[in-house]
């Protein structure tokens, strides 16, 4: 099964493929994470990308286009994948087209911007395992007390401003797929505003 997770940052498409990638018996592809690993390992592509990161711009589509190509040729796809973040546009989404990469569904996750702001100013990831947490009390994974602050991560672009620019290229440059995949008859609304628990049921039910 190849799924896609559409939805705005911080609507909760890292943790919500977190839970069920085990279950669905299928591989997280996110090109957020591919991308963070690059910059950190400071490859050529990672220098190319980390200035658009910060910024909450979009790296450019030849960039990301290949990376996912590559990863999706992986023994460890054989099952299905998750797209976590991709595509984030309609050339993307195209790409994806053109190289007959079948999908299953497109689960798109509604959430007002309001909500974002303050989900994104405390999600927290620890960095040996990229495992989300959130400081705030909202009924997600909190940092254990007893993990010490130098191994948790806040990112760059989690400051006021790059998110501020995220949600205006995700208005711009990502939501007009939701039209795209809605004529394909391949889109799923789900509420991202709820509890995790209701919003992964949604998901299941929404592929099933
Ligand atoms: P990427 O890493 O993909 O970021 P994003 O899409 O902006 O999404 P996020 O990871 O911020 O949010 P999420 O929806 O996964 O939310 P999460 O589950 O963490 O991309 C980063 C950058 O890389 C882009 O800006 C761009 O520069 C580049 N990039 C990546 N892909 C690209 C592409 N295809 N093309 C071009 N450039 C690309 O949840 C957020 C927080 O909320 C967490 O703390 C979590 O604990 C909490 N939370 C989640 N669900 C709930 C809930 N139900 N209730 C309460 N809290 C919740």
């Amino acid at each position: 099964m190849n799924l896609i997770f559409l939805g705005p940052p911080g609507a909760g498409k890292g943790t919500i493929a977190q839970r069920v990638t085990d279950e669905l018996g299928v591989v997280q592809i996110s090109t957020g994470d591919l991308l963070r690993a690059a910059v950190a390992d400071g490859s050529e592509l990672g220098k190319k990308a980390k200035g658009y990161m910060d910024s909450g711009e979009l790296v450019p589509d030849d960039l990301v286009i290949d990376l996912l190509k590559e990863r999706i040729t992986k023994d460890d796809c054989a099952n299905g994948f998750i797209l976590d973040g991709f595509p984030r546009t309609i050339p993307q989404a195209e790409a994806l087209s053109q190289a007959e990469v079948p999908i299953d569904k497109v689960i798109n996750f509604v959430i007002d911007d309001e909500l974002i702001i303050h989900r994104l100013s405390g999600r927290r990831i620890h960095k040996a395992t990229g495992k989300i947490y959130n400081v705030n009390h909202d009924g997600v994974p909190q940092p254990p007390a007893d993990m010490d602050a130098s191994e948790l991560l806040q990112r760059d672009d989690d400051k006021a401003e790059a998110i501020a620019n995220r949600l205006v290229v995700y208005r711009e440059q990502t939501e007009p797929l939701i039209g795209y995949y809605t004529k394909l008859n391949l889109l799923a609304d789900i509420t991202a505003d709820q509890q995790i628990d209701k919003t992964v049921s949604d998901v299941k039910a929404a592929i099933s």
